[in-house]
């Protein structure tokens, strides 16, 4: 897109390799996982999110799928783009750039569902990116604090009810390493432990 910024200052490309991907490449990478990108409840995590090129490409595409299978009733079309919301995360170094990734998330669901920054829907969005958008260093799975990075598994009831617990990340990364062990025949419920569960929550419990 012509007047696209994907660099903020030479300083930052040499300290952090901050240069940002523009939008075509972004949209033909995404097309290589189509199906994926356009399914309401598939999880997307950009460990080097920055200010959100590819999360806020990947919503798009979720809720054009809102549109097309919920888009007849109000009530379906706005829990399942709260969800579909729900099911990106991303992590950022930079304070700024995670700031703007939850902005740039935030403006892409209240456009689509017409509410303004002091809707109780907005206000639901704002807590989901608070948690999904995380601060730290993906290498290090620490937060800026120093603390393990956590990430909330979101799941949709139905009934307007949604269903929270946080794993931490490192414990998520170690799946992969145990393919062909002896812990490749676990459960899944074995080995993942949430660190906190919650009550099932409606958009007006999550925004206040
Ligand atoms: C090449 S840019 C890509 C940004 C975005 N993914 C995009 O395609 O537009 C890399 C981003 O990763 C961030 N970053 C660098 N090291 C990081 C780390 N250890 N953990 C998390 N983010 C990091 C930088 O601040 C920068 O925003």
């Amino acid at each position: 897109m012509a007047g696209e910024k994907l660099v903020k200052s030479k300083q930052r490309v040499a300290d952090h390799g901050e240069v940002f991907t523009p939008r075509w490449l972004v949209d033909d990478m995404l097309d290589l996982v189509k199906q994926e990108a356009e399914r309401i409840d598939s999880r997307f995590l950009e460990p080097a999110c920055g200010s959100g090129n590819f999360l806020v490409s990947v919503l798009e595409r979720k809720l054009t799928a809102v549109q097309v299978r919920h888009g007849r009733s109000e009530f379906e079309k706005r829990h399942y783009a709260l969800f579909g919301l729900m099911c990106i995360y991303g992590i950022e170094l930079l304070e700024d750039n995670a700031k703007e990734c939850r902005e740039n998330l935030l403006g892409t669901f209240s456009q689509y569902l017409n509410v303004s920054a002091d809707d109780e829907w907005s206000k639901a969005a704002k807590a989901v990116v608070a948690a999904n958008i995380v601060q730290g260093d993906a290498l290090k799975m620490a937060t800026v604090d120093g603390e393990h990075i956590t990430f909330a598994e979101w799941g949709y009831l139905g009934r307007g009810r949604y269903q929270r617990r946080d794993f931490r990340y490192d414990s998520l990364t170690q799946r992969a390493s145990m393919q062909g062990t002896l812990f490749d025949a676990f459960e899944e419920h074995e080995i993942f432990r949430p660190v906190r569960t919650y009550q099932a929550m409606t958009v007006r419990e999550l925004a206040s």
